[in-house]
């Protein structure tokens, strides 16, 4: 069997991760600004304020994807340079820098597949109280309408939102990313809200001409600590894997959203508008025992038997076809494409510059065999995205781990592909001769 002809190999990035160029050409604050910029938050107080400066280098990282022999490159629109203040006029110039990119894609033979939502959400709308308010879902079907109307007639695919499970639970429940509430279980509302975003801006999109429009989620298999812990590992896999996606594939909530208030009859429709694929976001399984106390049904302990990326996360491919097999047995599944999957390690040149990152290629190798395995097995999976092309910006983590297949110097902003670029680039090459 193998992949599928048409397969499309891609990297991925985020708007707030490498662009930098924080207040240019008219772009506003986001939660992301004020988050990093606040004493604390962010390891050793790092920002993105100039982060990969891909805002003014993106031609050299066109042309590192375009050596890479990409099918598609997946980044993220900031809503806060399409609109500074979260609402009402489009600024040109923060959509004219999309316009170049994206033309820039396609000159080199790779298809834009545009994220709308990666987490950036513009302060102003957090200042009347963010995905917490119902509003924010309109806001977000305006700007994704807006987005369309200028680039749909050349982005190839569009990601309403990226991995809403974070956004919630780390954002809104924990407060360990922006904009850093500490709400714990009231953070609910934070879900339904992005989902009725998502719907609202599935609708908004095609009405503006989007060919594929699908959302990215991330998931991480829960394993039971014991057998006594399988009612906890039950409750993580339904926040963790199946609060943002049975609503959008079954039109209904898992049980723990129980029969909210902030949910309207009518929303469950729109949220559940049928999407042309689902992004799979895979990283590591999650060791989940019963809490002796506290808020949460469930606690997270380590997994201390695998090895593990410069995250602390364990590597398991393994678990990643059993994540694909699990989401295609639990759902009539739309084709999936894998938006992101990849590891962070101390990648640093040697003595010669060259940077080699045995440990990312062994990582990359193995789950990409999990792929293959599970298309073998019937999975519909039509693209792979590693996260990421070059080392950025990690959020609280701040510039520390490198999850690039190019490093960056953040001095000299200086771009080296590590030895896992020439790894891609041949098994992209090699697998288009077949
Ligand atoms: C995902 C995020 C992405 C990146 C990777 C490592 O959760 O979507 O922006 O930070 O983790």
């Amino acid at each position: 069997m193998g992949l599928p002809e048409d397969f499309r190999w891609g990297v991925a990035t985020a708007a707030y991760q490498i662009e930098g160029a924080v207040a240019e050409d008219g772009r506003g604050p986001s939660t992301w600004d004020t988050f990093s910029h606040t004493p604390g938050r962010t390891r050793d107080g790092h920002t993105g304020d100039v982060a990969c400066d891909h805002y003014h280098r993106w031609p050299e990282d066109v042309a590192l994807m375009a050596g890479l022999g990409v099918d598609a490159y997946r980044f993220s629109i900031a809503w806060p340079r399409v609109q500074p203040s979260g609402s009402g006029a489009v600024n040109a110039k923060g959509l004219d820098f999309y316009d170049r990119l994206v033309d820039g894609l396609l000159l080199a033979g790779i298809a834009p597949a545009a994220t709308l939502y990666h987490w950036d959400l513009p302060q102003p709308l957090e200042d009347a109280g963010g995905w917490m308010e119902r509003d924010t879902a309109y806001r977000f079907a305006e700007f994704s309408y807006l987005a369309a109307e200028r680039l749909s007639d050349r982005v190839d695919m569009w990601i309403t939102l990226n991995e809403p499970v974070v956004v919630t639970a780390y954002g809104y429940a924990f407060g360990v990313y922006a904009p850093g509430r500490t709400l714990l279980l009231d953070a609910l509302p934070t879900a339904h809200h992005q989902l009725l975003g998502h719907g609202l801006a599935v609708n908004a999109l095609r009405s503006r001409g989007a060919r594929s429009v699908g959302l990215t989620n991330h998931y991480s298999p829960a394993w039971a600590a014991s057998p006594a812990d399988q009612p906890a590992a039950d409750a993580f896999d339904a926040f963790m894997n199946r609060l943002f996606t049975d609503p959008v594939l079954l039109g209904r909530y898992p049980d723990l959203m129980g029969d909210a208030p902030f949910i309207r009859s009518e929303d469950m429709s729109v949220i559940a508008s049928p999407v042309d694929f689902l992004g799979v976001n895979y990283y590591n399984p999650t060791r989940i025992a019963t809490p002796a106390e506290g808020p949460l049904p469930f606690d997270i302990v380590d997994i201390t038997e695998y090895p593990t990326t410069g995250m602390g996360w364990p590597i398991v491919p393994d678990a990643f076809l059993s994540l694909l097999r699990t989401l295609d047995s639990r759902y009539d599944l739309p084709p999936l494409h894998i938006t992101e999957n990849g590891c962070s390690f101390a990648d640093e040149p040697g003595p010669d510059g060259a940077v080699d990152d045995p440990s990312r290629i062994e990582f990359l190798d193995a789950h990409i065999a999990a792929v293959r395995t599970a298309v073998d097995e019937g999975v519909d999976i039509r693209g792979y995205f590693a996260w990421s092309l070059l080392d950025n910006f990690e959020w609280a983590e701040g510039y520390h781990p490198r999850f690039g297949l190019v490093h960056v110097d953040y001095e000299t902003q200086k771009r080296t592909p590590k030895t896992s670029y020439g790894w891609y680039r041949d098994l992209i090459a090699s697998s288009k001769r077949r």
